[in-house]
């Protein structure tokens, strides 16, 4: 595995960190809880040592899954990557929308980044995740109803605390980071980012080099499309929230495995997978300090995790780049 630096902390995540999403259930049609823990440990004894999760994932289960899967690991040995900021068990702040919890439960949905929320926040997420510091906080999604520099101030002091390692944010675009860069300097933007989704190369990517922050991809296979094994009328399980997704259309779905047929014989001379060949473009790219990539069960796990052992040549990234144009991405 390689390891790189969040921004300008001393937090040393894996280049794969494990996206623990799915395994929380919640928007993709439910998990198993087994799988789900023998996915993190099998990624971790491949090197992959950080995971990203939140409280909104299950609403609370992926980061017990997460407690449970590192409770045999030092704690030194793992970096625990959470979030703040959507609530479902209040109703205040800026409504997102109606969904769902794990059990059937209709559940409302608000973005709430006021300080005493945070505190709270953190309080419960340390509980869940069985630690008494999270080595990367992060704002989930911008609340419009909270100054930014009032979210910087809470996250400042849980620093201070020693409750966290680090302070970053997910979806900011640069003008929000710029806000929030005069109150405190983040350590990192998550943000969406793949081989067929690549806005954040326009303004974001460039502020973050410049301003030593890290950009961590969220969703680098595409949620499992830049695998290449979804087809058109794919079936996806009840909940699954991909379906109807604007890059699960039809359309996309056989422009993508298109442009996907077109890198394949890269893949196959790397004797790699298309996953691991996306996955590996990811952390080449100029910025990128770290791509998270979900993984349901073990056996996705470790290939997601051995995608670190593909070496791409500057040529061989160039042809990428090529088939993307080609292919209008
Ligand atoms: N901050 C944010 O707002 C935000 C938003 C989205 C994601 N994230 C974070 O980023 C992480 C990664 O993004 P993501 O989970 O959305 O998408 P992703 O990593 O692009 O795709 C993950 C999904 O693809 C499928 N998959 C993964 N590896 C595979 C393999 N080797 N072979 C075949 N299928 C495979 C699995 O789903 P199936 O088996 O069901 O196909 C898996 O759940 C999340 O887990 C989360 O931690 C953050």
């Amino acid at each position: 595995m390689e390891y790189r630096v969040l921004g300008e902390t001393d937090v040393k995540v894996s280049a794969i960190t494990f996206g623990a999403w799915a395994i929380g259930g919640w928007m993709w049609g439910g998990a198993d809880r087994n799988d789900a823990v023998r996915a993190i440990r099998a990624a971790y004894n491949e090197g992959v040592t950080s995971i990203d999760t939140a409280p909104i994932y299950g609403m609370g289960v992926s980061e017990e899954i997460v407690a449970e899967a590192i409770s045999g690991i030092p704690r030194d040995k793992v970096q625990i990557l959470t979030k703040f900021g959507m609530r479902w068990d209040v109703k205040e702040g800026d409504f997102v929308m109606k969904s769902k919890d794990n059990y059937g439960n209709e559940i409302d949905i608000y973005k709430l980044a006021s300080k005493q929320s945070i505190i709270k926040e953190c309080e419960d997420s340390l509980r869940r995740l069985k630690t008494d510091y999270i080595d990367l906080m992060q704002l989930h999604w911008p609340d419009v109803t909270t100054p930014i520099s009032e979210t910087m101030e809470a996250m400042e002091m849980l620093l201070q605390q020693g409750k966290i390692r680090a302070a970053g944010v997910c979806n900011y675009n640069v003008d929000q980071m710029k806000e929030a860069n005069q109150t405190l300097k983040l350590a990192s933007d998550q943000v969406s980012y793949s081989m067929i989704y690549r806005d954040i190369e326009q303004e974001l990517v460039p502020y973050c080099i410049e301003n030593k922050q890290s950009v961590i991809a969220y969703s680098p296979l595409q949620r499992g499309l830049l695998t290449g094994k979804i087809k058109p009328g794919h079936q996806f399980g009840e909940g699954d929230t991909r379906e109807g997704n604007r890059f699960y259309t039809e359309d996309n779905i056989i422009k993508t495995n298109k442009f996907l047929d077109s890198i394949r014989p890269l893949a196959e001379v790397k004797s790699a997978t298309l996953g691991q060949l996306v996955l590996r473009w990811t952390i080449d790219q100029p910025g990128i300090t770290v791509a998270l990539a979900g993984a349901r069960n073990e056996e996705q796990a470790v290939q997601n995790a051995r995608a670190i052992n593909v070496k791409l040549s500057n040529e061989e990234l160039l042809f990428i780049s090529t088939k993307l144009k080609e292919h209008g991405f």
